[in-house]
């Protein structure tokens, strides 16, 4: 279902992504993929990259430019799961922060991304007889 989206500053995204970031640093799992892909002083730049990333994903701001997709296929390591654990750390972190209409809003965006890097990821036709499903477009 379309729901129509709450309004959002960009103090709030970079509220968000900031402790997020802050937590997956800290995340047993997640942590060493980052670690491999992002040199400590390089942590300044990637944070500015997913402010830009997040202001166009609920601003429709045009700033980031990139492609998620591919610099996900150079990482080292990763795998389905993690995407689990991703979301729920996201998902937590927007809760504590923000009102559950906001909160729902980014959780949802984050799913709806995280599905279709899972796709290009990890979908090879034919080997797991996955069934697409048509979603909702976003
Ligand atoms: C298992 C889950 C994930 C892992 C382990 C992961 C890991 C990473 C790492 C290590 C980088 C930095 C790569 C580099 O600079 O070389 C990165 C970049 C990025 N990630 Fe993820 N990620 C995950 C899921 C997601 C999801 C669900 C989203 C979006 C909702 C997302 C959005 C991005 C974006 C936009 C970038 C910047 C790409 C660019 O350089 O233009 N990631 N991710």
């Amino acid at each position: 279902m379309m729901r129509a989206m709450p309004s959002v500053t960009e103090s709030q995204i970079v509220t968000l992504v900031d402790a997020f970031y802050a937590k997956v640093r800290r995340d047993e799992v997640l942590a060493p993929i980052f670690e491999r892909a992002i040199a400590p002083d390089a942590w300044p730049v990637h944070l500015a990259k997913m402010h830009d990333f997040w202001s166009s994903v609920m601003l429709t701001s045009g700033r980031y430019k990139g492609n998620p997709l591919a610099v996900h296929m150079r990482l080292d390591g990763i795998e389905p799961s993690m995407f689990v654990r991703w979301l729920a750390l996201f998902r937590a972190t927007a809760e504590e922060l923000f009102p559950s209409e906001l909160a729902a809003s980014f959780r949802d965006k984050s799913e709806r991304i995280a599905e279709s890097l899972k796709l290009g990821l990890f979908y090879r036709p034919g080997l797991h007889g996955l069934k697409i499903v048509p979603q909702n477009p976003t």
